[in-house]
């Protein structure tokens, strides 16, 4: 297939072709980080702006890595360093940006809906770098790549997706990448943790920790978003760990193979274990590593001549 998409805003919206179609560039794209030098001339006379306006690092460092190892040009805007914090509008920031000739837009924001209305009014073409609770594609994509490469398939497998899903981006986007590449999708956490819309995706819900680990091929464990959460949503962390922290002993009802992920930043010894986090079956580092080959191919596939 050919890449046809000006943007890439969410997973919702792809195919399951396009969906494999990153994978596989990815896939081809990971070597160039082994070599000596890393460093194609694919994206030479490019220029990648990356518009933080919330606090990153695994995905602004990796999208930065991914335009330098492809010979892009970058340029970096938060919102603390920019012209937000005297009254101009996202939009008009954006437009200024523009205005310098830049070809792609990566753009983080707490509000869902930013990059998609950004994306309206740029030719540039915009990456969703996450938006609210809306969608995080790039680390859906990183999920689906460290999962297909450690069980050959995703098609078949039970993916338990636990904790905090009523604020994770990261939920929204594995769900849709997950279900369309045919994994069962099975979310577990505190009910008042749970979307208000949860019926309407193609998962099954529950509230038994018990029940999202018998027989799960891999558990996505997210972080408990207190920066997001308006007011308490459960009596206390010592509570949530009790019931929904993964631990070592709790591990004893999953599979013997089963596989740990977990976006990042990692807040050790609530919805995670130290000796969990730290242990063979975890992919954490693993997924950022990953992260750079997919933010590689999402840039590469973006930056072609439509
Ligand atoms: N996983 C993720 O988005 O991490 P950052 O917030 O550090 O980018």
């Amino acid at each position: 297939m050919t890449w046809q998409r000006k943007d890439l805003l969410g997973l919702q919206e792809l195919t399951q072709e396009e969906i494999g179609f990153i994978l596989e560039t990815a896939n081809s794209l990971k070597e160039i980080s082994l070599r000596p030098i890393k460093k194609v001339p694919t994206l030479r006379g490019k220029t990648v702006a990356l518009l933080f306006f919330e606090p990153s690092t695994r995905t602004r460092t990796s999208f930065e890595l991914a335009a330098k190892r492809l010979s892009s040009d970058t340029i970096n805007i938060s919102r603390d360093a920019s012209s937000l914090d005297k009254g101009e509008s996202i939009l008009d920031t954006a437009k200024n940006i523009e205005a310098m000739k830049i070809d792609i837009a990566v753009v983080r924001h707490s509000c869902a809906g930013v990059p998609q209305v950004l994306a309206r009014h740029l030719k540039a073409a915009v990456v969703n770098a996450g938006d609210g609770a809306h969608e995080h594609p790039t680390q859906g994509l990183l999920d689906l790549f460290t999962i297909k490469e450690r069980k050959r398939k995703i098609s078949g497998l039970k993916v338990s997706i636990i904790g905090d899903i009523a604020h994770s981006r990261v939920a929204r986007s594995n769900i849709w990448g997950l279900t369309k590449l045919g994994a069962r999708v099975l979310l577990c956490g505190p009910k008042t943790l749970m979307p208000p819309d949860v019926e309407k995706l193609p998962v099954e819900v529950t509230y038994d920790i018990k029940k999202a680990l018998e027989d799960a091929d891999v558990l996505n464990i997210l972080r408990l978003q207190l920066e997001r959460q308006k007011e308490s949503l459960f009596p206390s962390i010592r509570e949530y760990r009790q019931l929904f922290g993964i631990n070592h002993e709790r591990l004893r009802y999953a599979k013997a193979d089963v596989l740990i992920l977990h976006p990042g930043p990692v807040n050790r010894g609530i919805e995670i274990s130290c000796d969990v986090a730290d242990s063979q079956s975890s992919l954490i580092l693993e997924q950022v590593t990953n992260g750079l080959a997919i933010r590689m191919a999402v840039l590469y596939l973006l930056s072609k001549e439509k």
